[in-house]
């Protein structure tokens, strides 16, 4: 048998939260109710997004793939907890864990660059409102996020290509929730690297730091333009349109790179942030689009009249 075989044979044991075993109980139980909380909370915004005329413009276009990116986001990273809890089975074949890994670091990579594509709109609705009918119509916004499903997608291939290719393991134990890009290169005794210059390449520059740096020139452009609008209630107006979004821009990126850059080393996988950026995150957006937002605020209560009606 040549090595390939033997690693396509590889089982993996997932963790999950077992090393912490007085928590273990209230965690999984805690990671069942974000999971049920994000599917209504995003299955809501889709609803009110498709079906609201009022919320037909580019901003919640976007949210709304955004929506079913976190419905698939919180699935792939949480369903092997919520298995384990449930069914007490912590084994992962090779195969179904590079899929996992797959669609995990697309669908990761891919909520920044929706992000970073409604950080553009921001930045034309408010440093170029003349233009903004025509720089963001109904086809931009398409292609854009058409761009973005499709270079997450492919962006993910080069290393999880390498990953699939490591060949010796000192354990096949991984110490983590899903199966994600850097405890599988942990736990490898091959050469990796290579894996892991890629993965600072493609992951860190390309993946994470190019979708913040574009987002972050958005806002200085953004504050910019605010500054300089003379009445305060001007300012104030300006800046409640891209609060929402500013919210959860800070929020992900201050969970990002406290995940990536604890002092414990650059670049380390954390579980417990990890849980965050990938359960409480897409659970927290729904929230705050329709809690600070007036537009969703009124769809939602439009839609509650109608039932309130029919019942
Ligand atoms: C998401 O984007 C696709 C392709 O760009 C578009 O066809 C679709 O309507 C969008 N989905 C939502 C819910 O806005």
């Amino acid at each position: 048998m040549n090595e390939r075989n033997k690693t396509a044979e590889t089982v993996f044991i997932l963790k999950g939260f077992s090393d912490i075993s007085e928590l273990e109980a209230p965690i999984s139980i805690l990671i069942l109710l974000i999971y049920l909380t994000t599917l209504v909370g995003n299955i809501v915004i889709l609803l009110l997004v498709c079906q609201d005329s009022h919320l037909h413009t580019p901003m919640y276009f976007f949210l709304g793939n955004l929506s079913v990116l976190d419905i698939g986001y919180t699935t792939v990273a949480l369903h092997k907890s919520i298995d384990i809890f449930v069914t007490g089975d912590h084994e992962v074949s090779f195969i179904d864990c590079m899929v996992q890994m797959y669609f995990f670091t697309w669908f990761a990579c891919n909520d920044l660059m929706l992000l970073t594509s409604m950080g553009y709109d921001r930045y034309v609705a408010i440093c170029k409102p003349l233009h903004f009918t025509t720089l963001m119509n109904g086809r931009v916004c398409t292609r854009l996020a058409m761009f973005c499903w499709a270079f997450s997608f492919l962006h993910v291939l080069p290393p999880v290509t390498l990953i699939s290719q490591l060949s010796c393991y000192t354990s096949n134990i991984i110490n983590h929730f899903t199966c994600d890009v850097l405890p599988l290169v942990e736990i490898s005794c091959s050469d990796t690297s290579i894996v892991e210059m890629v993965i600072f390449i493609d992951g860190g520059l390309v993946a994470i730091f190019t979708p913040f740096l574009l987002t972050f020139i958005s806002y200085v452009f953004i504050i910019t333009t605010i500054m300089k609008i003379k009445s305060s209630a001007g300012r104030k107006k300006a800046f409640y349109t891209c609060s929402s979004h500013l919210t959860a821009v800070l929020i992900l990126y201050v969970s990002i790179f406290s995940q990536y850059l604890t002092p414990s080393g650059t670049f380390k996988s954390n579980k417990l942030l990890s849980l965050f950026n990938s359960a409480v995150v897409p659970m927290l957006n729904p929230f705050i689009y329709s809690l600070k937002n007036k537009d969703v605020k009124s769809a939602i209560q439009k839609k509650l009249k109608n039932v309130m009606a029919i019942l």
